[in-house]
């Protein structure tokens, strides 16, 4: 089976509740109808009702059976801004104002997972991802004994040659712009619990850089010589090797002319490049030229899953992601 077809089946399974915070918005609106047929997860939907009524009939959208809160009247909202004032009492936060930011749905929709009234929330659709992360990472957090929030592409390919069975998954492509080798080893081992959770995959882990086992000599080499061996002492059980460039990892000649006796060279299956720049390039690259399908970005070490979209995203993306979201929220 399909890795998408495997990721609905589950969700199908868990039927988990996913907030869609963009609840107005066409795409998110006909993904809901199709989420709600396929029973593959439970459907809030923020915004307001006489808007969101209006729409799906000038469009004959059927989403009954999904739940609609409008975050500017909901019963829920002192509950919540008195939550959020107790998680960000260092900073200040008045009721007042957190009252105020209820009313963007991108705070409602954490703080919704927040209180446990949902399982995972999706946007992106209409707002930058700097906006749907920040309320997230302010207010969900990360997982116990994570520091960074970092974002995956499961990039699958036609030939099931390449990495495992036409699936290689990379990493950081969507939130650290420049990660230090602490967060990039940290960034290494929370997406191998992500390709395993998601797609099974068992992880060889290439930590990439310009330079092969010091064949360059330069500080930015010496970042990713660092990071392997931090991610190595933080996963002693995981094949993680590095620095290497990519044909290292890719290719079975190279890797092993290049780093003889690697587990990992030539063989990789999660590539973790060194910052955010090379690595949403790079995901684009492969989509782009070689045609494969980018499944994500899929937002790991938060304490709760909520995912990101791209503004250019189809009714299926948003599909797919509530199907992903939903396997994440386990
Ligand atoms: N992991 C965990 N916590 C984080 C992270 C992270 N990666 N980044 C920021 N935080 C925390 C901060 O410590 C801060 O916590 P605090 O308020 O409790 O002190 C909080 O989140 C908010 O941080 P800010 O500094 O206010 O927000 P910042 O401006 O750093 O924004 C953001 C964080 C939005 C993730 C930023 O790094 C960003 O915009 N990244 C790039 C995203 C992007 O544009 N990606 C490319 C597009 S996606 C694609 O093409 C697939």
């Amino acid at each position: 089976m399909e890795l998408l077809d495997q990721i609905k089946e589950k969700a199908r399974k868990l039927q988990n509740r996913i907030v869609l915070a963009e609840g107005t918005e066409l795409r998110t609106l006909k993904a809901a109808e199709i989420i709600i047929k396929e029973k593959l997860a439970r459907i809030t939907l923020l915004g307001s009702p006489a808007e969101i009524a209006e729409l799906t009939k000038a469009e004959g959208i059927n989403i009954s059976g999904a739940e609609i809160i409008d975050p500017s009247t909901s019963d829920k909202r002192q509950h919540y801004a008195e939550m959020m004032v107790e998680i960000r009492k260092s900073k200040g936060l008045t009721i007042e104002d957190a009252l105020k930011s209820l009313n963007n749905p991108l705070v409602f929709g954490p703080m919704m997972i927040k209180a446990g009234d949902a399982d995972g929330e999706i946007a992106g659709a209409i707002n930058a991802t700097g906006d749907v992360l920040r309320p997230a990472l302010q207010f969900v957090k990360t997982l116990p004994g994570v520091s960074v929030v970092s974002g995956v592409f499961f990039m699958l390919f036609k030939d099931k040659s390449i990495g495992d069975n036409g699936i290689l998954v990379f990493a950081d492509c969507a939130v650290m712009p420049d990660p230090d080798e602490k967060q990039l080893a940290e960034i290494a081992v929370t997406t191998a619990k992500t390709a395993k959770a998601i797609a099974n995959i068992e992880p060889r882990i290439a930590m990439l850089s310009f330079s092969t086992k010091g064949s360059a000599k330069n500080p930015l080499v010496d970042k990713m010589a660092n990071a392997t061996r931090i991610a190595q002492e933080m996963a002693p059980e995981l094949m993680i090797d590095g620095e290497m460039q990519l044909d290292a990892a890719l290719n079975e000649e190279v890797g092993q002319l290049k780093a003889p006796g690697s587990k990992v060279a030539g063989k990789a299956n999660i590539l973790v490049f060194p910052g955010l720049e090379a690595a949403n390039i790079g995901y684009k690259l492969v989509q782009r030229l070689a045609g494969a399908e980018a499944i994500g970005p899929v937002l790991q070490g938060m304490a709760a899953p909520i995912n990101d979209l791209s503004r250019g995203c189809s009714v299926s993306d948003i599909v797919n992601m509530v199907a992903i979201t939903a396997n994440q929220a386990g």
